[in-house]
């Protein structure tokens, strides 16, 4: 029943306090090729993804330069633009590609510049609703690299800051120089790695961006916790996985990934999936 499917009944967050986004998300790096790397290999089926967005009452999608590179805010902008009202892109900038998997920091301040200029056309906006720094380079000045952010807030070209992958000394940091809104990490089921960096983020009203939410492989495998619960729920193994994200704090943003129709609505169904104390419990004893 794909009608009654809406992303708003996971809630809303204020990014920066001001920006409200239907928290349940999506990540657009999946719109693209092998190795996210050129176009998809079924175009059609990605566009088909985005369009389906709005209709699902998703709001939130995060993508970066360096998805295709290019690719992805290409299609975004093709399938979405004009933008409907109140739908808000997370870009990001930071690393460079030099084929499929291949993934590189650049943090000098002029190539960052380059690539928020790319964004701003690629996405067809005078601003970047929410510009995240992919990585800091560690071979340039952390300072650096948030002095330009500053620079592109206070030209107006970015309305939100954020980092990706980051400690928190380094949230810290960059705190010292501009207001961090976000911070996107690596976080799932079966990767807890930046749980204290989750918890400092809500503590701070700052939004956390969990990638890789559905790296549920080992847990969705016959007689896991995850199965079982799942099982009892009537839902797939990422529904869970996405519901037990949602109730595990309120600043997370899950951007589940995907390049197919049949998976997002999957995914999307996860906002109306409440988890109860007893099944929570168990989903956090098995990565505890
Ligand atoms: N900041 C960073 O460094 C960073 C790094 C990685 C990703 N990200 C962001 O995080 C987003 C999410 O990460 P992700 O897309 O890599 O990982 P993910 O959401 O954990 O998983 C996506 C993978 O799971 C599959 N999938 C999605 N829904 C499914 C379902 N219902 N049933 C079965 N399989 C399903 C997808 O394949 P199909 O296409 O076949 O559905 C895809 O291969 C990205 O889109 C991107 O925006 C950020």
């Amino acid at each position: 029943m794909t009608q009654t499917i809406n992303a708003a009944q996971s809630g809303t967050f204020k990014i920066g306090g001001e920006l409200e986004v239907v928290r349940l998300g999506f990540g657009a790096m999946r719109v693209t090729g092998k190795g996210i790397w050129g176009e998809s290999e079924d175009p059609q089926e990605a566009r088909r993804v985005l369009a389906r967005l709005p209709e699902l009452g998703i709001n939130f999608v995060d993508t970066a330069d360096s998805y295709g590179p290019g690719t992805s805010e290409e299609l975004i902008r093709e399938v979405l633009h004009p933008y409907p009202k109140g739908f808000v892109i997370a870009t990001k900038g930071g690393l460079t590609r030099t084929g499929p998997d291949q993934w590189h920091p650049v943090g000098r301040p002029e190539y960052l510049r380059q690539q928020l200029e790319l964004s701003l056309r690629r996405l067809k906006v005078e601003c970047i609703d929410l510009w995240q720094l992919h990585r800091i380079d560690p071979q340039v000045p952390a300072d650096e690299q948030f002095g330009a952010m500053k620079e592109f807030q206070q030209e107006g070209k970015v309305r939100f800051l954020g980092l990706s992958e980051v400690k928190v000394p380094e949230i810290e940091a960059a705190r010292q120089v501009v207001e961090i809104t976000t911070v996107q990490n690596l976080y799932n089921l079966t990767n807890r790695q930046s749980e204290d960096v989750l918890n400092y983020c809500e503590q701070h009203g700052i939004g956390f961006i969990p990638w890789f939410p559905l790296a549920t492989g080992e847990l969705a495998r016959e007689g896991s916790a995850l199965d079982r619960i799942a099982k009892k729920l009537g839902a797939a193994p990422a529904q869970v996985a996405l519901a037990w994200l949602l109730r595990r704090s309120p600043v997370m943003l899950p951007i589940p990934g995907t390049g197919k129709v049949r998976h997002l609505e999957e995914n999307t169904a996860a906002a109306s999936l409440s988890l109860g104390d007893e099944d929570f419990t168990a989903l956090n004893e098995l990565t505890a």
